[in-house]
């Protein structure tokens, strides 16, 4: 069956003509009485007349030359107004094949509601019909699912494979209803069965709204705090392994989060062992993971100012003593705007003495691939890598940074350096700490974009540099993305 729906629908102010049961001459439409100059209207009236006037138009309303006729209309852009000459043909002879190429007009053109009619006239004209028929459900079906209806739609469909169970395209769109019908199903199915063992092992403090999230170790919930009445999240940590070793863990990444009071650490607010779950403040903005997905990739300033606020909390977050060593865009959430770091399930295993982290963020010493100790850089690494796949919208390969999708000039050559620098397998040549790495950063962010900007921009600093002194010079020779500045030779 060819495909007969038009994008979208007008519904037309007229209602469908619907044939009369007997006398064809009834109903029709009176043409005021004037002398037509178009020939296409001479037509017209001609072809009318002998419709109406002529007892014979039965013969006319089934002929070839009607379909001549209306083959003119088309020819000279009156598609409207053979629409009109068939409506009238099918006035007097109520034929089926009449009304379904008419109704096929009606749905090209994209009057649907007046096709309606039609179509159900269709399926009703009974079994000896039944390649009308079919052709009438599936477009139903088809305005159904446009018009949202998908369990008319479904029924549509259903019947049509009733009278013809081979028919590829109704066949096709049934099954495709019924698996998103199912996955609807499923999801809040899967959802419900979420928010039921969520509330029994929150227990009575805590009432779980939802599961906002899920990780290797745990499911996090939104939560209301009956006792304090706010909401916050709730990390409910999975089942699995030794009761005592679960317990260590949870305690000690719940001391390592609540040991910072810092504006982008994700404060911890309670932690309950014999219940395996830590409170934690709800961040409202979801994950760096769910923007990067929703957006395809951020745009490169919005990446680059947020790879620098990550950059200066790892600072703080090492100044301290600790490491993240789980740096990637699911736990980087957003709360009120701010980039907030989660998750130190994997810095409490680093106390415990063993090693875990996500492979694809891994530094090559985190891996084992390195006989170095695994330290600060290792969250750098990762750092790197995050910022490269939030400006390009997926993770980079292996080796070299590259950002292909920003325009050839010194702010890609500069950020696509800082980035390889971040994720240079030498630990000499990734920068000692965050906060070297973000002021790095900024400044490749910075720079301009085209290549006659950045020659200009080269060619001043020089001549400041110049002036200085040498030791100047020197100092602006060995910056690291001072070469970026001019197109490689
Ligand atoms: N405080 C929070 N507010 C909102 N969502 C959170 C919060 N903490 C975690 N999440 C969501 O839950 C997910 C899993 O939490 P996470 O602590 O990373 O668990 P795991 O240790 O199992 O990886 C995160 O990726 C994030 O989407
Ligand atoms: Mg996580």
């Amino acid at each position: 069956m060819k495909k007969f729906l038009g994008a979208e629908g007008v519904v037309p102010d007229r209602a469908p003509a619907e044939p009369p049961s007997e006398a064809p001459d009834e109903g029709l439409p009176q043409e005021p009485a004037r002398q037509p100059s178009d020939p296409l209207d001479q037509n017209i009236a001609r072809a009318r007349a002998r419709l109406t006037v002529d007892r014979e138009g039965r013969r006319y309303a089934e002929s070839a030359d009607l379909q001549a006729e209306l083959s003119a209309l088309d020819g000279g852009g009156r598609r409207k107004a053979a629409d009109e000459l068939l409506a009238d043909a099918l006035l007097c002879t109520p034929s089926t094949e009449l009304r379904r190429q008419l109704a096929e007009r009606l749905l090209h053109r994209g009057e649907r509601a007046r096709a309606k009619g039609l179509l159900v006239r269709l399926v009703d004209d009974g079994p000896e019909e039944s390649v009308h028929a079919a052709f009438a459900l599936t477009a139903l079906g088809e305005i159904a699912e446009l018009e949202g209806d998908v369990d008319e739609a479904l029924r549509c469909y259903e019947r049509v494979l009733a009278l013809d169970i081979s028919l590829p395209q109704p066949k096709a769109r049934a099954r495709r209803l019924r698996a998103g019908q199912e996955r609807k199903e499923g999801a809040s199915e899967r959802a419900a069965l979420a928010r039921f063992l969520g509330t029994r092992a929150a227990g009575a403090r805590y009432a779980v709204v939802d599961e906002i999230g899920r990780g290797g170790a745990a499911t996090v919930f939104r939560a209301r705090d009956r006792r304090v009445l706010r909401d916050v999240a709730l990390k409910i940590f999975h089942p699995r392994g030794n009761r005592e070793e679960r317990k260590k863990r949870l305690v000690e990444e719940a001391r390592i989060a609540g040991s910072f009071d810092h504006p982008h650490v994700v404060p911890v607010l309670d932690l309950d062992e014999e219940r395996d779950l830590l409170v934690m403040v709800l961040c409202d903005g979801g994950s760096l993971q769910r923007s990067i997905q929703q957006q395809g990739k951020l745009r490169t300033a919005s990446a680059v100012e947020l790879g620098a606020v990550l950059l200066r909390t790892l600072a703080d977050i090492h100044d301290a003593g600790q490491l993240h060593l789980d740096i990637k865009p699911s736990n980087l959430l957003f709360h009120e705007g701010q980039l907030m770091v989660c998750d130190f399930g994997t810095a409490g295993l680093k106390e415990l003495g063993a090693a875990a982290g996500t492979r694809a963020y891994m530094a090559p010493e985190q891996l084992g691939f390195l006989a170095a100790p695994v330290g600060p850089q290792a969250d750098l690494w990762a750092a790197g890598l995050v910022v490269a796949e939030a400006i390009e919208g997926r993770l980079p390969h292996r080796g070299s940074v590259e950002l292909p999708t920003l325009a050839i000039g010194p702010r890609r050559r500069a950020l696509e350096r800082v980035l390889s620098m971040l994720t240079s397998v030498e630990l000499t040549q990734r920068p000692l700490s965050g906060r070297t790495a973000a002021e790095l950063l900024l400044e490749a962010g910075a720079l301009p974009q085209g290549d006659l900007e950045g020659t200009q921009l080269a060619t001043h600093v020089e001549m400041l540099a110049r002036r200085e002194g040498e030791e100047a010079l020197a100092r602006l020779k060995s910056h690291p993305l001072v070469s970026a500045l001019r197109p490689p030779t």
